[in-house]
């Protein structure tokens, strides 16, 4: 069975793949502009705690459970009982739903990746449009739709090479390179004057976040849980895909430390190359997301002549976070097909597969890619205008602004914390955390902490994303 499926080839080139998922536009956007709008310090202080109690159990319980069963976010559920298999398919459709959305935003940091580069050659890579440009590239959709497709075939490409020789081969390279070209723009960043502000609003203690009647401690709580499940790519079984394909030799509960210390050391990374850079030119940092490409680009603009080579620099590492992440996702729909096909005795084509899900992924995404981010008067209407209702509103991206969100409510908003919540009280409670340790404990390896990890398997893990979920809902309807 394992020979046709595959397996990594290393540990450490699972590693860098399974960082590789968590590291993405979460990150090197959301982490950022979340911080930015929720408070800084407080954000990462939540952030950080939730990382140590909820990150690294539910990390650990995802990957025990592919390795012990075999088989992706679907085959893991069967494995134990056909009733569960619901769970598995909400997490295959959070994957199809988050590619989608994920793939045009990828797209756009080619673009943007691209025109720093033809500035660079002394070209005009913004089109005539200078700061402009995000307003113009949005209505552009020749160009949205040529860098959709261009990032939706990397990633294709990648996956089609299969577990060792696409995915690890890959991010063997890409994350290593993700992670110096990172330092050195914090560095260059560092040098800027101004840039001091940056770091005290990450690191200088202030709750008075707190106490802001529109967000308070619950909508920080809530916007720090739902980054830190979508940051470290848990609650849709992707580490339950990547973790089927560990050899039993493996020191899980080490795996499942390294993984979210690596991730959450990027986000800060990010805050520290971002925050820094958008306090000495004087951009706000509270933007929202249109950080990643309006505020960067002001940033590079205002760097001098080598601002254009920054940017460059920046828009790669980016895209680089991003291509590691899509592949991920991709990869949750190729393996619940490959154990599909195999659960019925016939021999799967991963090529095959893999090109017919990347369609359907990119036609589901194409209102996404149409739609001008709910800007208006677009190719494609965004929710609200066709519902004929006022657009979400201030603060926070609201599900009818346009299709990113709605997709994005549906996937990281409710399919993720429902399937989340029902794993955690599955292994918690139902399938028993020994199981867990059981299967840690395949490699030869004594399970640590164990009264620790049931504790916060059975108890914090639910309430934490009871909170989420009870969040997420009055949002909604709010
Ligand atoms: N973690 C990635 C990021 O931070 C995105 C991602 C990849 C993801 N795979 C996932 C999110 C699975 C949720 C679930 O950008």
């Amino acid at each position: 069975m394992e020979n046709n499926r595959g397996q990594w080839g290393s540990n450490f080139g699972f590693l860098m793949a399974a960082i590789g998922s968590a590291v993405g536009l979460g990150n090197i956007w959301g982490f950022p502009y979340k911080m930015g709008k929720s408070g800084g310090f407080a954000f990462l202080l939540i952030y950080l705690i939730l990382v140590v109690f909820v990150g690294v159990v539910v990390m650990l319980g995802e990957l025990a459970l592919g390795r012990k069963t075999g088989k992706g976010t679907m085959g893991a559920y069967l494995a134990f009982s056909k009733k569960y298999a619901f769970v598995g398919f909400m997490g295959v459709a959070s994957g199809f739903l988050i590619l989608s959305f994920y793939s045009v935003l990828g797209g756009m940091v080619m673009r943007y990746m691209i025109a720093f580069l033809l500035q660079l050659l002394g070209l005009d890579g913004f089109a005539g449009q200078g700061g402009g440009f995000f307003g113009f590239l949005l209505y552009d959709y020749g160009g949205m739709l040529f860098f959709y497709a261009l990032f939706m075939i990397i990633t294709v490409y990648i996956v089609m090479g299969g577990i060792e020789k696409g995915i690890e081969k890959f991010s063997a390279v890409a994350m290593p390179a993700l992670f110096f070209i990172l330092l050195f723009v914090i560095v260059y960043v560092a040098f800027q004057p101004g840039a001091a502000d940056g770091y005290a609003f990450m690191f200088k203690p202030d709750f008075s976040v707190f106490t802001n009647p529109e967000i308070g401690f619950f909508g920080v709580l809530k916007a720090a849980a739902g980054q830190m499940f979508f940051s470290l790519s848990l609650g849709m079984g992707c580490m339950i895909t990547y973790g089927s394909y560990l050899s039993k030799k493996e020191n899980l509960q080490k795996n499942a430390l390294i993984i979210p210390f690596a991730d959450t050391m990027v986000a800060l990374m990010a805050g520290m190359a971002v925050m820094p850079a958008c306090a000495a030119f004087g951009v706000d940092y509270g933007r929202g997301p249109g950080l990643l490409f309006v505020s960067m680009q002001t940033v590079f603009a205002n760097m001098g002549s080598f601002g254009n080579f920054i940017g460059f620099l920046f828009y790669f590492l980016v895209f680089i976070a991003a291509v590691t992440s899509s592949i991920s996702l991709l990869e949750v729909s190729t393996t619940f097909e490959i154990d599909r096909t195999m659960a019925k005795g016939k021999e799967p084509n991963r090529k095959k597969i893999t090109l017919i899900y990347a369609l359907a992924i990119f036609v589901v995404g194409l209102p996404v890619c149409l739609d001008a981010l709910g800007s208006g008067g677009a190719a494609v209407k965004a929710p609200f205008e066709i519902l004929g209702i006022e657009a979400g509103g201030a603060g926070f991206a609201m599900w009818n602004d346009c299709w990113l969100d709605l997709y994005d409510m549906i996937s990281e908003g409710v399919l993720m914390p429902l399937g989340a919540l029902v794993m955690s009280v599955l292994i918690g409670w139902v399938w028993n955390t020994k199981t867990i340790k059981e299967e840690c404990e395949e490699s030869g390896h004594a399970f640590t902490g164990f009264k620790m990890f049931e504790v916060c398997y059975k108890f914090i893990v639910p309430v934490v994303l009871v909170i989420v979920l009870y969040a997420q809902i009055m949002d909604f309807f709010g």
